[in-house]
């Protein structure tokens, strides 16, 4: 176990995994940096320069890279960050990546050799997406319109990847360990919707639609950048390749994931707008 009393930082922490496992750092009794663009200090992926004052005095670090470690300038982003995290004299660093993600992957590399000892936390698709996340307007409207066709996914819950990220920095053995964590068992996006349906006592519908047309949908709201890195990552992802569950969360956790139906009807308990 790690002591309670050096700092752990989160960047992130007003996002579904940092404020997560910020909570669960401090319900153990650490003492907990929250870090994102509106803190003091504050934490900017677009301002290095104010990385080291950050980190200034954090041992150990849990980060949620935004927008994403496949989008464009993540590799020199992370290059930069795992140095100054070092100059800083950072001890640990537990990093979230996405599952099946090429670029993803080469920020995984730069980490693991960045001679910060590190630890990768690989989640597939949030379930939280669908109530937290960048899917919950769809969900109100009843119509979620994605490129997904009808490949599985083992969506995960983010409480999950919290608990291993918080395992991660504070047990011991996961330094240079990948934790490829996902839910227990695979669903299609019609399969979820359906689910949702029956939870909310609503009509919550999937609509599968091209790579092109959900491109021109994104960029209408979100301009052609957004858009692209959006309809590429869901090239990538939705092609089979996540397709079948891990042991990830059994393996550091010592039980299983959450399944998708108890994550959405507590997320519904506890009145997330769904
Ligand atoms: N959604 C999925 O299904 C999925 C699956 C696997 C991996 N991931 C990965 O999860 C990561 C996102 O983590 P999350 O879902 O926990 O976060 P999130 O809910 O998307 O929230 C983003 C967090 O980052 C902060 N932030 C936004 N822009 C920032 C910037 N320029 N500099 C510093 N902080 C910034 C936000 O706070 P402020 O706005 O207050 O600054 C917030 O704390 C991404 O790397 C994504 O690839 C997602």
């Amino acid at each position: 176990m790690t002591s309670s009393t050096s700092t752990t930082a989160v960047v992130g922490a007003t996002g579904k995994t940092g404020r997560r496992v910020a909570d669960l750092l401090e319900q153990r009794g650490h003492a907990v940096r929250r870090l994102a663009r509106g803190t003091i200090p504050a934490f900017d992926w677009q301002r290095p320069d104010g990385w080291r004052d950050a980190l200034d005095g954090v041992e150990r670090l849990y980060a949620a890279y935004v927008p994403d470690l496949a989008a464009p300038g993540s590799e020199a982003a992370i290059t930069r960050f795992t140095a100054v995290a070092r100059v800083a004299g950072v001890r640990h660093i537990v990093l979230l990546s996405g599952r099946g993600e090429d670029g993803a992957r080469r920020c995984e590399d730069i980490l693991l050799a960045s001679g910060v000892p590190a630890t990768v936390v690989r989640a597939s698709w949030f379930t939280q997406n669908f109530t937290e996340g960048m899917l919950r307007d769809a969900v109100d409207t009843g119509v979620l319109a994605l490129p997904a066709g009808d490949v599985r996914e083992p969506f995960i819950d983010v409480d999950d990847i919290a608990a291993v990220a918080v395992e991660a920095l504070t047990g011991t053995g996961h330094e240079g360990r990948i934790h490829e964590v996902t839910g227990p068992e695979s669903l299609t996006f019609t399969e979820l919707t359906e689910l949702l349906s029956e939870i909310h006592g609503r009509d919550i519908r999937y609509l599968p639609v091209g790579f092109d047309e959900f491109h021109a949908a994104v960029a209408a709201e979100d301009g052609p950048d957004v858009a692209t890195m959006l309809t590429e990552l869901c090239r990538e992802v939705f092609d089979g390749r996540n397709v079948q569950p891990t042991a990830g969360v059994l393996d550091a956790l010592g039980r299983p994931p959450r399944d998708a139906r108890t994550v959405l009807a507590e997320a519904l308990r506890a009145g997330a707008r769904v």
